[in-house]
Parts: structure tokens; sequence; C-alpha cells
């Protein structure tokens, strides 16, 4: 057998030690194993490279993708699709090992239905791919923000001034929900629950009578207004080829509404790619090498159009059918839940 890996979307910490993963496991099943560059780019350019143990072997705690990533979307471009399954019976691929989010997911749903043998492995800083417990790159994404977080603290706090701290998560608010209440924010803003900016300016406000001296808050990157007006300048950002609109800043701007709104000297600090880079946490490390081996086992099965997953402590197969049917988002209960410590 000769397996095929990619890994496509938004790179993520704990992609190497997936990748690192699946090498040694096919190794060890006598078959051999190549590396597809730059995600779908790579199957439609023919560019790959044979992956050994030697070469993988040291990858177990960097951060990114040694195969590289892009948001190629091969079903955008009329022929790509077709340039896709011919450059897959070139490559000589019995199977292939898809890493990546919905989108890159969705590619690889696309291809197994017309009859490529692909496995998936769920992977985004964002956690939002649904019947995973957790994504590769999630558990970094919320270390790395709680660290800024307790450390955004501290000057707020000397400064006596709002802090507003953006997090990356596209349309899923788990990275902020997860290091804001670990990083004991004062308010948490996500997308699945759009904001009124007098509420917020009034808690602020109510904030500071009661005697506190500063404020933090954090908020998603994707999060709207309740009136539905977008003040973040969207429509004139450039789309990708998922037709994803580029985000981030909007920090910046509602921290700008807020000072207006409240007269309180505020900051903003948009903590950006810095989430999603450099070496992956210790979970993040063992779930992709977990994920890889149930996906070499998905392969042993023939369990094409499947990706693994982790329920609780298990690591599963769901397929990828029912996976990219549903949503992923924090739950109003729980953001009502958590809305105890907004105080
Ligand atoms: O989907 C993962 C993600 O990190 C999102 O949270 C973010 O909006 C996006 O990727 C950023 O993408 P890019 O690296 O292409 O700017």
């Amino acid at each position: 057998m000769r397996i095929g890996i990619l890994t496509g979307g938004g790179d993520a910490p704990g992609l190497n030690s997936c990748i690192r993963a699946a090498v040694a496991r096919v190794e060890d099943l006598g078959w051999e194993v190549i590396g597809i560059r730059r995600g779908w780019a790579g199957l439609l350019e023919n560019d790959s490279l044979p992956l050994s143990w030697s070469l993988v072997e040291k990858t177990v705690s960097l951060g990114g993708t040694m195969l590289e990533t892009s948001r190629t979307n091969p079903f955008k471009r009329e022929g790509d699709d077709k340039r896709v399954m011919e450059n897959f019976e070139k490559m000589r691929l019995d199977a292939l090992i898809a890493i990546g989010g919905d989108d890159t997911l969705t590619v690889a749903h696309k291809l197994a239905q017309r009859g490529l043998p692909i496995v998936g492995v769920p992977k985004t800083m964002d956690n939002d791919v649904p019947l995973t417990d957790y994504t590769i790159g999630f558990d970094t994404a919320v270390n790395i923000s709680t660290e800024a977080i307790d450390r955004l603290h501290t000057t707020a706090a000397s400064h006596r001034r709002l802090m507003v701290v953006e997090v990356m998560g596209r349309d899923a608010g788990w990275v902020a929900i997860a290091s804001g209440l670990a990083g004991g924010a004062h308010l948490i803003l996500i997308p699945e629950v759009p904001y009124d900016l007098e509420e917020v300016a009034n808690f602020l406000l109510e904030r500071k009578a009661k005697g506190n001296t500063y404020s933090l808050i954090v908020v998603s990157e994707a999060i709207h207004p309740k009136d539905g007006t977008e003040p973040f300048g969207y429509e004139k950002r450039e789309v990708d080829a998922f037709g994803h609109v580029r985000l981030g800043g909007v920090g910046h701007v509602f921290a700008e509404l807020l000072e207006r709104k409240t007269g309180m000297e505020t900051r903003a600090t948009v903590l950006g790619h810095l989430i999603r880079s450099g070496p992956p946490t210790p979970f993040d490390r063992n779930l992709g090498t977990y994920l890889a081996l149930k996906a070499v086992e998905l392969i042993k099965e023939k369990k094409w159009d499947y990706m693994s997953a982790l329920r609780g402590t298990e690591y599963i197969s769901v397929d990828l059918g029912t996976v990219l049917s549903q949503t992923k988002r924090v739950p109003i209960e729980l953001y009502n839940q958590i809305k105890l410590f907004f105080r």
C-alpha cells in the first residue's frame, strides 16, 4: 500500500505529531508513505515528497506543518477536481489521510463520494468540527490565550484601563470561552451570542461604580452586534477559496466603540496567529498521535469517507457525511452558565 498524507486549511500545533505517528504506523505495517505539499494544492500540482521515520522523528514538538498548507479548494475552478483525481492515480496512492478542518474535510468527503479512498483527521484551533470532543490545535490555542490574558490583567490593572483581548475562532467561540474562563475575564463575547453595545458599556460602567478599577474582556474575532449593523467593515474584505471572509482586528474597532461609549481609557490586544504558532501542548501532541493511529486503522479496515475522532477517552470513527451535516458551536446553556463570572 502507498499512503498519502496532506494538511489543509490554517496550520495548527500538533499537526507534525499527527504526521509523525501516521508515518510510524504506516511503516510498521510495511507500507509506503508520501507527504503531499500544501494541502489540496499538492494534489493539483502533483507535488509530493517521500516520508520516512528518520525525516519525521524529531518533529513531535514542532508547531506548524512540515508538509505546509494552503486553503486550496479543488471544487472552485472548473476542471481542478478532475486534475486531483488524475494526480491521485499518477501518485499511485492506495489511500489518503486528509488532516484538516471543515473545509478540508468537505473536499475529502466530496472526493471520497467520487470513489477516492480517503480518511480524515480533525484539525483546527477553532475546535468547531462536530462529533469529536477536540481538534488538533485547540488546546495549544487555549493555553497561549490564557497565558496572554493572565499577563494582560497586570498591565490593565496598573493603568486602570479597559483591556479588550481578541482571540481567533472564526464562527465558534470555543477558544474565547475556554481561555476567558480560565483567565478570569470579566466578560466574554462570542459569535454565537450577538452583543448589545449599550449593555456592554453599562456593564463596564457598573463594574467601575462598584469599585473595580479595571476590566478585561475577551472577544472572539467574529463577534457581531444584536441590531444587525456591522461596524467591522467585513464587506470590504477579501474572501478565501471557501468563501470565508478574512477576520481579525475587530478588537481594535470594538475597543474604540467602547472607549467612546464609556469614556474609559481602553486598549486592545489582538492575539491573532500567535495562538496557533509554536510548540504544541502535550495534549495536542498526543491528540495528533492517537488520531493518526486511528486513521491508519480506518485505512486497514477500508473505512473510506470516515474520520478519526476523540469521544471521552476513546478514539472512534465517524462518517464524514454525518460530521459535515452538523455544526459545533458554543451552546447558549454553556454561555449562560459562565455568565456567573461576568461581574
Ligand atoms: O480556521 C482557523 C483560523 O485560525 C481561524 O480561527 C482564523 O479566522 C483563520 O484561521 C485565519 O486564517 P489565515 O491564517 O488564513 O489568516
